[in-house]
């Protein structure tokens, strides 16, 4: 359903941006791959092969993700995806005195700013595609708190709302936006966050999901197959939201 699209993905060297861009590709999307670790994005992008361009930007860099999505649409006549997984931690395990505020500053650019900035520019190319999508990596935190995190939930939470939002203002045009919010997933953010090697997360004794998990969640709300669905958020958490405090 999808193997027309071209599809933008930030965040597209590692984790859950990595295997949106992978199980894209394997539906035959075009992608078109944006990250600042330009390394990483490119060896992707060459691992791929035919339908995958590289380009290296920073999210919180107007005018260079700006050149980035335009140098995408222009590669391969038009964007219909956009795919928001460019995402940092920040400061983990601190009480609120001790975050300075350009560690706040700077998850909120990323988190929040650079999603804003993917859409604004992505949206005249949007516009013009067939079945238009937006969907954006908010997280669990969008719901809940995870301690000692305070500019990452906030950022998340933010997300949440930004999607509500663009989902009304861009629903003239025909543009779903929606966006998908895990709980603990197996990338090297979450290994970093917690102290845990490659393979860890096996021992602990709580439930982690895989990144091509989330990447079927993203597929779904990029396809047509979810197309009355517009600024919503897919929880996949194994269930923590829904439980009640109640003792039984
Ligand atoms: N891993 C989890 O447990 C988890 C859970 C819920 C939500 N998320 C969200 O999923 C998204 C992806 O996270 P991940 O776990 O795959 O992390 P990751 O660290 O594996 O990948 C994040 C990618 O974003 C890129 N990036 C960071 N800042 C950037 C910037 N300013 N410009 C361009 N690229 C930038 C990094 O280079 C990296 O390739 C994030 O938004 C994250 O908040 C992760």
């Amino acid at each position: 359903m999808l193997d027309t699209a071209v599809a933008v993905v930030t965040g597209a060297a590692s984790g859950i941006g990595a295997a949106c861009a992978r199980a894209l590709h394997d539906e035959g999307v075009t992608v078109g791959l944006i990250d600042r670790d330009a390394e990483a994005g490119a060896s992707l992008a060459a691992s791929l092969g035919d339908g995958a361009v590289f380009v290296a930007a920073d999210v919180t860099d107007e005018t260079g993700l700006r050149d980035a999505v335009d140098t995408i649409a222009d590669t391969f006549g038009g964007i219909d995806l956009a795919i928001g997984c460019a995402g940092v931690s920040g400061p983990f395990g601190r009480p609120i005195e001790e975050i300075t505020v350009d560690a706040w500053n700077a998850v909120l650019a990323v988190n929040v700013t650079g999603q804003f900035l993917l859409v604004k520019h992505s949206v005249r190319y949007l516009r013009q595609a067939r079945t238009p999508a937006v969907v954006l990596l908010a997280s669990d935190s969008s719901f809940v708190a995870a301690p000692g995190m305070v500019p990452y939930n906030a950022s998340k939470g933010a997300v949440l709302q930004l999607v509500r939002a663009l989902s009304v203002d861009l629903a003239g045009d025909g543009i779903r936006v929606n966006c998908v919010c895990p709980s603990v997933v197996d990338t090297p953010m979450a290994r970093a966050d917690l102290g845990i090697e490659p393979g860890g997360f096996a021992a602990m004794g709580f439930p982690v999901q895989t990144p091509d998990e989330v990447a079927r969640h993203v597929l779904y709300l990029a396809s047509p197959a979810s197309r009355p669905v517009n600024g919503q958020a897919l929880v996949s958490d194994f269930g923590y939201l829904a439980r009640s405090s109640f003792p039984a």
